[in-house]
C-alpha cells in the first residue's frame, strides 16, 4: 500500500488527525473511540460538542461494532448502499460514547465509497481500530470542502505537524450524504444527499416506506442550524443577477453583461459537484452576491435545493 497511506493509518491510531477525500465532501477524521482526538476534531472546527459525529468504517461487519440493534429495513440499505454516500443513524452500542454522539442514543454511521477512504480505513481497522469519526473538513457553518486545496485554506493552520492530508482531487458528489433516522419503525431522511428518496423507497420490503423530513423542518431538528453551508457572499435564488455579483447556473442559462460566471454545469450531477467550489471562488473574488439557479427535479435536485435554501438564510 502506498506509504502516505500507511503513515495516515498510523497517524490515527497514534491520536492525530487526517483530512481524507470521499466521495461526497473531505473529512477531517480521528480515531473515533479516542476522546482527545475527537476533541480535536471540535476544537478545529469550532463546533458545538452536542453536535454528534458520524464514524466512518470499511464493512458492514465493523458497523456492527458500532450499534446495538440494526432494524431489517436499515439492513436492506445498508447491503444496497454501502459502500456509498449514506449515513445510518442506529442505536449504538457501547463503543459510540457521548463525545460522538453529542449524548444521545443513537450513532451515525457510514462506509464511504471511495478508494482511499477505504483503503485508509481498512488499514486502520488492521492496526486495531475500530472507526474513524469525521465531519466534513470546515469550520463549523462554513460550506464543506471539495478539494485539498479547500481544505488546506480552511483548516491547514490548525493542523499539527503529525497530521496527515490525503489528497484524493476532486470529490465525484460533491454534497454530504444523505442521512436516514433508523430509530423508528420505517425510515426517515434527515438530511437529502445522492441516494435518493425513489432509491431508498426501491430496496424497502414489507410496506416500510421513507419519510422526508421538510426542509422547514429539518431547520427544527436537532443537529441542524440555520447557519449551516453558507460562505461570505449572499446567496440569492432564482432572481437576476445584478452586475457585479456571480451566478452559478446550468449551462443552458446565459450570464447577463457585468456578472461573474462561477460554473456551467451540464446536468444536476455536476451542479451538486462544482456548489461549494462555486461558492468558495466567489468568496476569493470578493464577490458580495451569488445569483444560483437550482435544478428541478426529485433526485439529487432535491439534495441540491436543501443545501442552496439553507446557505441562503442569513
Ligand atoms: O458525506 C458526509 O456525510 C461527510 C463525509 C466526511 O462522510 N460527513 C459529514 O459530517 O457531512 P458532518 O459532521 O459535517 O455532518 C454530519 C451531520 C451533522 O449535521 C450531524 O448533526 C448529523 O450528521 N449526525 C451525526 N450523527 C448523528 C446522530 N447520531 N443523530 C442525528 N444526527 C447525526
Ligand atoms: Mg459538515
Amino acid at each position: 500500500m502506498d506509504q502516505k497511506l500507511l503513515s495516515a493509518a498510523n497517524a490515527l491510531i497514534n491520536g492525530s488527525l487526517v483530512c481524507f477525500p470521499t466521495e461526497t465532501v473531505y473529512g477531517l477524521g480521528a480515531d473515533a473511540t479516542n476522546k482527545i482526538a475527537v476533541s480535536r476534531i471540535f476544537g478545529i472546527k469550532q463546533r458545538p460538542t452536542t453536535h454528534p459525529l458520524i464514524v466512518h468504517v470499511s464493512t458492514l461487519r465493523m458497523s456492527f461494532n458500532w450499534v446495538a440493534n440494526i432494524p431489517e429495513y436499515a439492513l436492506e440499505l445498508a447491503n444496497n448502499y454501502w459502500p456509498g454516500p449514506l449515513t445510518l443513524i442506529l442505536q449504538r452500542s457501547k463503543l459510540a460514547k457521548n463525545f460522538i454522539t453529542g449524548g444521545q442514543d443513537y450513532v451515525g454511521i457510514r462506509i464511504p465509497n471511495h478508494p482511499i477512504a477505504l483503503n485508509l480505513l481498512n488499514e486502520f481497522e488492521r492496526l486495531g481500530g475500530f472507526g474513524v469519526a469525521a465531519p466534513s473538513a470546515n469550520k463549523f457553518g462554513a460550506v464543506s470542502t471539495t478539494s485539498v486545496s479547500a481544505v488546506l485554506d480552511e483548516i491547514g493552520e490548525d493542523l499539527s505537524f503529525n497530521d496527515v492530508v490525503l489528497d484524493g482531487g476532486d470529490c465525484k458528489i460533491g454534497i454530504e450524504s444523505t442521512i436516514v433516522d433508523c430509530s423508528g419503525p420505517s425510515p426517515r431522511i434527515l438530511r437529502p444527499g445522492a441516494i435518493t428518496h425513489g432509491m431508498i423507497n426501491s430496496v424497502l420490503k414489507n410496506n416500510v416506506h421513507v419519510q422526508s423530513i421538510e426542509f422547514e423542518n429539518s431547520l427544527r431538528s436537532p443537529g441542524s442550524t440555520k447557519y449551516h453551508y453558507m460562505p461570505l457572499a449572499q446567496v440569492v435564488i432564482n432572481q437576476e443577477p445584478t452586475p457585479g455579483s456571480g451566478l452559478l447556473a446550468l449551462d443552458s442559462v446565459d450570464t447577463p453583461n457585468g456578472v461573474t460566471r462561477l460554473a456551467r454545469p451540464s446536468d444536476s450531477s455536476e451542479f451538486a459537484r462544482v456548489l461549494y467550489a462555486s461558492y468558495r471562488l466567489a468568496d476569493k473574488l470578493g464577490l458580495k452576491k451569488i445569483f444560483v439557479f437550482p435544478p428541478i427535479g426529485s433526485g439529487i435536485e432535491k439534495a441540491i435545493d436543501d443545501r442552496v435554501k439553507k446557505s441562503a438564510l442569513k
